[in-house]
């Protein structure tokens, strides 16, 4: 059966290997990106340790990625580190972003993987 997607889940896209890209989260039905404000390491590590990577390297912005599609989901996010989703951490809320895709938040994590996870 398919993994039933939750809102708060998180994905990597258009970074042309597994352990990078633009960070795209799950809500209410649909894929969205995150606004780069306040955006660091922190919040990156969020990220990748919920996809089963050790760390992040790198917190980017700018659409580094390039540009997604669909809602901002999240803006000024400002986690502590130890969330499970960027859902769980400071933010101005869903949807309040008045950002655009060129913006979007993207991450680089360690390329070494948690042994509890599969990719
Ligand atoms: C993750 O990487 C950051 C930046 O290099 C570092 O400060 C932090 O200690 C690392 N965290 C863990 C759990 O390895
Ligand atoms: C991860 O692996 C890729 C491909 O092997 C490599 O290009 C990249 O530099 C590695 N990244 C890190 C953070 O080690």
């Amino acid at each position: 059966a398919p993994l039933a997607v939750n809102d708060g889940d998180m994905r990597l896209a258009d970074g042309g290997a597994t352990n990078q890209g633009r960070v795209e989260i799950f809500y209410r039905g649909q894929w969205g990106t995150v606004c780069d404000n306040l955006w660091d390491l922190t919040d990156a590590s969020v990220v990748c340790r919920a996809l089963g990577f050790e760390n992040a390297t790198q917190a980017l912005g700018r659409a580094a990625f390039g540009q997604g599609s669909g809602p901002i989901m999240l803006d000024e996010v400002q986690c502590t580190g130890t969330e499970a989703s960027l859902a769980d951490c400071k933010s101005l809320g869903w949807l309040k972003s008045n950002c655009r895709h060129e913006r979007d938040a993207g991450v680089v994590c360690t390329n070494e993987t948690r042994s509890t996870h599969t990719l």
